[in-house]
C-alpha cells in the first residue's frame, strides 16, 4: 500500500472503520507527530494530493492538498483565523490551548483587529525599508563566512543560518543581541503553542515555561526602553501604545514576542534548507555561480522546493464545496503549503530544483490578508546568505549522511556540517 515514505502502516487505522480499507484521511492522524516526514515529505504529499486531496480527519479538521483549493481559501472564500463569533477555531493558531482567548498576535486575529495590529508595524517591512538593511546584512554574512572559508569548513546552521536572521531581527527590533542564546531556546519551545491542542501535559508545561520567560524578558525590556525611545521597532510599538488606544499593553507584549519568534526560526530553516539543496545539487550551484543575478529566482525556488512551514490554517466563514464534498461553515481547514508547492497542476516538473523557475507563485508565505509580513526580509537575508555562500565557494561538500532535524515546530535542520572550497 505504501509508495510513500512515512507510510500509513506506521499509523494504524481505527478499528471503527472495518468496511473501508483506508479512511479518506489515509490513516494520517493530525494528532500524531510525523517526524518520518521531515526527511522528504514530497512522496507522501503527492500521494495525499492524488488520493485524498480533500479530507476530513477524525477530529473534524479538514485538510486541503491542492494548490487551487488552498488558494481559494486564502484569497476568495469568506474565511478567517477565528470563527464568525470571534472565538478561536479548533486547533487554529494556539486557539484551544494555553491562550484561552486564542492569542493576540496579529496572525491569531481577524480584521478589524488584525488590520490595526499589522498596520502598526507594516512600514518597517516594505521592500524599501528592507533594502535599507541589505548592506548591514552583507556585512554580517561576510563576518560569518570569512573565517569559515579560511578554515575550509562550516556548520551551516550554527555558523550562518541561525546567527544572521537572529542578529538582524534583534537589530531591527532593538533587542540586545547578546541575549540571543536565551530567546533562541525560549522561542523554539514557545512557538509550539501553535499546536497546543495536541500536546501532552508535560509538553504544555514546557511551552508555558518558555512563554513566561519570554514575557518576563520583554516586559523588562519594554519598561527600560520607555525611558529612551529610538527609531527601532520596539520603540515604534511603545509609542503606539502610549499615544492612546492603538495598542494595549498586552498587545504590545505579544506583538514583540511574536515578531521576534516569526522573524528568525523560519528564516533559519530557509537558509539551512537552501544550503542543503545547493550542496545536494552541485549543478544548481554551478549555474548560480555562472549567473549571479539568478539569486532572486533561486531563493523563490528554495521557498517552493523546501520551505520551512508545511501548512497554514483558516476557519471557513461559509460552507464551501471542494471536489464534490461540502465543508461546513465554522470548520477549521488546514492548507498544505508544501503539497501546493509541489502540485504538478501548477508547477512543471515539480520535484526538480530549478533555480531559474519563472513564474514561481509558490505559497510558502501563505496568502490573503495574513500573507507573511516578513517575506521581503526573509528573501533579502536568504539572497545575501546563499548568494555569498555559493559565490565564494567552488565546492560545498556535505559532511553528513542524513540530516538531523531540530526541535522546531518548522522544518529546520539541527546541524549541517559542510566542507568548503574557497572560490
Ligand atoms: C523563510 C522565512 C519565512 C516563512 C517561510 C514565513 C512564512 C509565513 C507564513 C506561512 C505565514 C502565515 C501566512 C498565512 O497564513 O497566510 C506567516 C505569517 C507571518 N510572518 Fe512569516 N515567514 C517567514 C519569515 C518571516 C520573517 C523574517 C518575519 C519578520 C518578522 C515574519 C513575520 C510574519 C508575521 C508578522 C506573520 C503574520 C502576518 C499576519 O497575520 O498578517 N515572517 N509567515
Amino acid at each position: 500500500m505504501s509508495e510513500a515514505s512515512g507510510s500509513p502502516e506506521t499509523h494504524p487505522q481505527p478499528a471503527s472503520a472495518p468496511a473501508e480499507p483506508e479512511p479518506s484521511w489515509q490513516g494520517d492522524d493530525p494528532r500524531e507527530p510525523r517526524p518520518d516526514l521531515l526527511e522528504d515529505p514530497a512522496p507522501w504529499l503527492h500521494r495525499m494530493r492524488s488520493v485524498a486531496p480533500v479530507n476530513e480527519t477524525p477530529i473534524g479538521i479538514w485538510r486541503l492538498y491542492r494548490y487551487a483549493d488552498c488558494m481559494r481559501v486564502l484569497r476568495e472564500l469568506p474565511a478567517g483565523v477565528r470563527r464568525t463569533d470571534g472565538s478561536p477555531g479548533q486547533a487554529a493558531m494556539g486557539g484551544g490551548g494555553l491562550s484561552g482567548e486564542g492569542g493576540q498576535f496579529m496572525l491569531q486575529q481577524d480584521p478589524p483587529n488584525h488590520t490595526r495590529l499589522r498596520k502598526l508595524v507594516s512600514k518597517a517591512f516594505t521592500p524599501r525599508a528592507i533594502e535599507h538593511w541589505r548592506p548591514r546584512t552583507r556585512e554580517i554574512v561576510d563576518e560569518l563566512l570569512t573565517p569559515a572559508l579560511e578554515a575550509g569548513e562550516l556548520e551551516v546552521m550554527g555558523g550562518l543560518a541561525l546567527p544572521l536572521p537572529s542578529q538582524l531581527i534583534c537589530e531591527m527590533m532593538g533587542v540586545p543581541v547578546e541575549d540571543r542564546k536565551l530567546f533562541t531556546d525560549w522561542t523554539t519551545r514557545g512557538i509550539h503553542i501553535l499546536r497546543a491542542e495536541f500536546l501532552s501535559e508535560e509538553e504544555r508545561a514546557d511551552v508555558q515555561d518558555a512563554i513566561l520567560h519570554l514575557a518576563d524578558y520583554f516586559n523588562a525590556l519594554i519598561a527600560k526602553r520607555r525611558n529612551s525611545l529610538t527609531d527601532d521597532l520596539l520603540s515604534v510599538m511603545i509609542r503606539a501604545e502610549e499615544e492612546g488606544d492603538r495598542l494595549s499593553p498586552d498587545e504590545l507584549l505579544v506583538q514583540s514576542i511574536g515578531l521576534l519568534a516569526a522573524g528568525f526560526e523560519t528564516t533559519v530553516g530557509l537558509i539551512g534548507l537552501g544550503a542543503k539543496n545547493f550542496a545536494r545539487f552541485p549543478d544548481a550551484a554551478a549555474q548560480l555561480r555562472a549567473e549571479p543575478g539568478a539569486i532572486t529566482t533561486a531563493v523563490e525556488e528554495c521557498l517552493r522546493f523546501e520551505g520551512p512551514i508545511g501548512m497554514t490554517t483558516r476557519v471557513l466563514h461559509a460552507a464551501a464545496e471542494f471536489d464534490g464534498r461540502v465543508i461546513p461553515k465554522e470548520t477549521t481547514v488546514w492548507l498544505s503549503l508544501w503539497s501546493s508547492n509541489r502540485d504538478p497542476a501548477v508547477f512543471q516538473d515539480p520535484d526538480r530544483f530549478d533555480i531559474t523557475r519563472d513564474p514561481n507563485s509558490h505559497l510558502a508565505f501563505g496568502g490573503g490578508v495574513h500573507q507573511c509580513l516578513g517575506a521581503h526580509l526573509a528573501r533579502m537575508e536568504t539572497q545575501e546568505a546563499l548568494g555569498a555562500l555559493v559565490q565564494r565557494t567552488s565546492l560545498l561538500e556535505p559532511r553528513y549522511d542524513r540530516v538531523e532535524w531540530g526541535p522546531s515546530l518548522f522544518r529546520v535542520p539541527a546541524s549541517l556540517p559542510m566542507g568548503l572550497r574557497a572560490a
